[in-house]
């Protein structure tokens, strides 16, 4: 049994961000966040975090930022080795309930578009692509890639409820 633990970060968890943020985010399009880059971000109003972690080592981590009705995921991702475990549908279910219980209404988010794992994962659970930005990320070597923008709309009376726990709640697999 793999059992984890979806816990909220804090700005004190900065530099595990920027460890686990290396080792995840190595495409070609992935820009570099530093420590000082976590706690930033963690310090904005409506920014929150959690981390996965596995008998304490974390395998992943989500960041999103709620605003009134409206919030955005900015950041998910699990480590390598972990991937395809259903790590990070269990990341995304614990922010969208987070999301829910703060009273957002929809949630955004963007990605580059071939980013086939992260289009997995936002579409099983029921974002729809609403818009696309044209080589908004580029590369070292000048590529460029566009940005597809999703959003998952948590009030409409057909939208998906997934089994999402809170944070903080001990996972099973
Ligand atoms: C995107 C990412 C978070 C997915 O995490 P994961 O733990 O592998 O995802 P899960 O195991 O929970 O899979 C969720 C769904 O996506 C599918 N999926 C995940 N990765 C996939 C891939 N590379 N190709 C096809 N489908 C994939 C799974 O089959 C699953 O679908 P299902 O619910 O129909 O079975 C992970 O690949 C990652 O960290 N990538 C690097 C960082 C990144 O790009 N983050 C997203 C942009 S911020």
């Amino acid at each position: 049994m793999d059992k984890t633990l979806l816990r909220s970060a804090s700005v004190l968890d900065s530099a595990v961000l920027a460890v686990l943020h290396q080792a995840i985010f190595t495409a070609p399009w992935d820009q570099a966040w530093d420590s000082a880059s976590f706690a930033r971000i963690l310090a904005m109003p409506g920014a929150l975090g959690w981390i996965l972690e596995r008998e304490t080592a974390p395998i992943g981590f989500v960041l999103a930022r709620f605003t009134l009705d409206e919030g955005e995921i900015l950041l998910t991702g699990v480590l390598p080795p972990e991937r395809g475990k259903g790590h990070g549908a269990t990341l995304l279910h614990g922010a969208i309930a987070a999301a829910r219980q703060a009273g957002v209404a929809r949630l955004f988010l963007e990605y580059a578009e071939p980013n086939a794992g992260a289009a997995a994962l936002y579409r099983s659970l029921g974002f729809v692509e609403t818009g696309r930005r044209r080589g908004y990320y580029g590369d070292a070597a000048g590529r460029r890639y566009d940005a597809l923008a999703c959003t998952l709309e948590l009030t409409a009376p057909n939208s998906i409820d997934p089994p999402g726990k809170p944070p903080g709640t001990m996972i099973e697999r």
